[in-house]
């Protein structure tokens, strides 16, 4: 079964508009789709959100890996299991580059988030079109440095090339070739790290998905499924996605 993330970033405005997204991603689902889509929506959305829409999987677009303490404007994973949420993104190239979090603050969150067993979607990608794949696995590595080998079912990793991200200008989308070779390489640095507990992690592509291309990314054997950004914020395009994978 493909996994397919709507991350809805800093979209919508309200959360009236978040409701009727997901009331329109809830409509053009069919009951056996809700266990393959995981939603991100804003913080301040989602106690209302998991709350309306019980039988979607929630989660948070970042977290921090300490508990409590003097961390002004931080969130806990404490605070969002209060909540219902059990879903979490950690290492968004967007949280990289605007907000400066390394390959080291990334695996933090996920051992934290891991460790009070929450599943973790891990975001690895290049900035830069090319030949970059040692750049992609060397993040990976570091970001997946020391991870407990028994919670690997709930660790996914999203690979994003930066450059396909459709909010990066000039942006289009990789080819499913390429993407399938580099989580292809991916999934060979993940069973050299952890052996045959690796092929329980489940690696998703992500940059520039629709509709219409997502079929050929889904195809292709190494992908598992998709992180979506924009066309998760149009519930037709997202719930066709979704029926497509
Ligand atoms: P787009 O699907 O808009 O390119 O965004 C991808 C992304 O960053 C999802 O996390």
């Amino acid at each position: 079964m493909k996994l397919i993330v709507g991350n809805w970033k800093l979209n919508p405005p309200t959360l009236n508009e978040a409701v009727a997204l997901a009331s329109g991603v809830a409509y053009g689902l069919k009951p056996e789709h809700f266990e393959k889509v995981v939603l991100l929506p804003p913080f301040v959305f989602l106690e209302e959100l998991v709350k309306r829409f019980k039988h979607f999987q929630w989660g948070a677009q970042n977290v921090f890996w300490e508990k409590t303490g003097g961390y002004t404007g931080e969130i806990s994973l404490a605070m969002l299991k209060d909540i219902g949420v059990n879903w979490v993104l950690a290492g968004h190239s967007e949280r990289r580059r605007y907000f400066g979090e390394s390959d080291a603050d990334v695996n933090k969150k996920i051992k934290a988030a891991l460790g009070a067993d929450f599943n973790v979607i891990a975001a690895v990608g290049e900035l830069q079109q090319g030949d970059h794949a040692d750049e992609v696995l060397a993040s990976f590595k570091k970001t997946a440095e020391g991870l407990d080998s028994f919670s690997l079912d709930r660790l996914i990793v999203a690979y994003e090339p930066v450059w396909a991200i459709s909010t990066t200008p000039g942006a289009k989308p990789d080819s499913p070739a390429r993407s399938n070779q580099i989580i292809g390489e991916l999934k060979h640095a993940a069973f050299k790290m952890f052996g045959e507990s690796s092929k329980k992690i489940r690696f998703l592509y992500g940059g520039s998905i629709s509709a219409s291309n997502a079929p050929r990314f889904l195809s292709e054997p190494y992908i598992d499924g998709a992180l979506v950004g924009g066309a998760s914020l149009k519930a037709d395009e997202f719930t066709a996605i979704v029926s497509r994978s």
